[in-house]
């Protein structure tokens, strides 16, 4: 007989949502996946009675919590709006949990490196205290203490954090950095990016199959409630545009390259502040999932690939 696993995906058209619905396990005959993937119009967060509703009707086995308020400058102005995407709804998803046993559902949270402040100059463990700079890292560590708080003593909760997100699809770092140095080549200009913030940068689809490996392992054997994932290696975003650039120029995805140079942090004054070295130490989380990330640079090649394709349908 064929066993039945629902899932709730949230966030299903964002980067990390995208890769998810396209990376759905196949489990064999055992199990099937049955997964809901509402977008925003569907299942908007910021209706929590909608979104306790949406729980109890589906009865999930488990909830994959990938949307978020995610604009982080943004949300330094729209705190509200951040924390009830951010905090509140995560909430609201765990205290329904709390109160199914069948079945009794679990939750993955998936949260940021940006709940750090970046000061200690050295990666972050997963029991280390948050420290965020700004309200996006604020409201997400609230959301991960919310959750924690309500299935932590069950052992129906992950919070796996990640950093420096991009894919061929969204709005990321990789794809602006295409965009903008396309057109500073046109017009001659320099493009200068921000050397003194150190992190991963992470394909979402490496994240996805962490995700999908969580539910899967998890079933089986237990599995620390905070939890690390990012692409192996680090970077500045100075060194990660280089990278862009050069990858991209032997692809044929841009026919010359501007010239990009480093600046300091001080120079690219943003509302938010951002961690100076937020890398996550993720050994536990590679040891527990018997998974290991590629380098950052063989992910952005893939990525840049499929952009390439992309472009030439
Ligand atoms: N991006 C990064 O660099 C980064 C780094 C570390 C951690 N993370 C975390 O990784 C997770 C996935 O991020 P991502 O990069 O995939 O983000 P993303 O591309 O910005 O996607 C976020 C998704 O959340 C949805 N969403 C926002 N507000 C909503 C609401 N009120 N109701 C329903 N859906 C709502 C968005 O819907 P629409 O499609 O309608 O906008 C979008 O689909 C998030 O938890 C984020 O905090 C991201």
């Amino acid at each position: 007989m064929t066993a039945i696993r629902r899932v709730l995906l949230t966030g299903a058209r964002g980067q990390l949502g995208r890769a998810l619905v396209a990376a759905v396990p196949d489990l064999g005959d055992a199990t099937s996946t049955d997964l809901y993937a509402p977008d925003r119009r569907e299942l908007d967060l910021t209706d929590l009675p909608q979104l306790r509703r949406t729980l109890r009707d589906f009865r999930p086995h488990w909830v994959i919590n990938a949307a978020a308020y995610t604009a982080v400058d943004q949300a330094e102005q729209e705190p509200e709006q951040a924390f009830l995407v951010n905090a509140q709804a995560p909430r609201a998803m765990a205290e329904v949990l709390a109160a199914m046993d069948q079945p009794a559902g679990r939750l993955l949270q998936i949260s940021t490196d940006f709940v750090f402040d970046g000061a200690q100059g050295t990666p972050y463990g997963p029991e280390q205290s948050a420290r965020p700079l700004g309200v996006y890292g604020a409201t997400k560590a609230e959301g991960e203490a919310a959750v924690l708080a309500l299935l932590g003593s069950q052992q129906r909760v992950h919070v796996l954090r990640t950093s420096w997100v991009y894919a061929p699809w969204g709005r990321n770092f990789c794809l602006t950095m295409l965009r903008l140095l396309k057109q500073r080549a046109a017009t001659g200009q320099t493009l200068n990016v921000v050397a003194d913030q150190v992190g991963s940068p992470t394909s979402a689809s490496g994240l996805a199959g962490a995700c999908w490996r969580i539910l899967e392992l998890r079933e089986q054997q237990h599995l620390p409630a905070i939890l690390h994932w990012s692409d192996a290696g680090a970077a500045s975003w100075y060194d990660f545009a280089v990278a862009i650039a050069e990858r991209s120029l032997e692809l044929g995805l841009l026919e010359q390259i501007p010239a990009v140079l480093p600046i300091p942090t001080s120079l690219y004054p943003t509302p938010a502040q951002r961690p100076s070295y937020s890398l996550l130490d993720c050994t536990e989380t590679r040891r527990c999932l018997d998974l290991y990330p590629c380098h950052w640079r063989k992910a952005l090649d893939t990525v840049l690939q499929q952009v390439q394709a992309a472009a030439r349908m």
